[in-house]
């Protein structure tokens, strides 16, 4: 198992996500409550960063075109985007977030 250290609690909004690049991979994290969850950054409809986002809940509305995804799963949940985007594992030590990736 690969960690990767993505940011740290206090860097993440309440009220939209934060946005972290990797070499390979761009990431939207997202605070609810005292969780953090992350999932693809780029919208599956067209290009947008779903980071930028208003976050409801544990549901983010796309900048876009208002698709909301469902930030616990990456589920998409309304029109029009209709793919889901990516929901990645992290976990968070000493108020620092990582990600954790499956080695290859
Ligand atoms: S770009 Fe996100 S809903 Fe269209």
């Amino acid at each position: 198992m690969n960690r990767i250290r993505l940011a740290s609690t206090e860097d993440i909004p309440t009220e939209t996500g934060l946005r972290v690049d990797t070499d390979t991979l761009r990431i939207a994290l997202f605070r609810v409550d005292d969780e953090i969850f992350a999932i693809g950054d780029r919208c599956s409809h067209e290009e947008a960063s779903l980071s930028e986002g208003d976050l409801f809940d544990d549901e983010v509305e796309c900048p876009k075109h208002g698709s909301a995804f469902d930030v616990r799963t990456g589920a998409v949940l309304s029109l029009p985007a209709t793919d889901p985007v990516p929901s990645y594992n992290v976990v968070v030590e000493d108020d620092d977030v990582y990600l954790l990736l499956e080695d290859q």
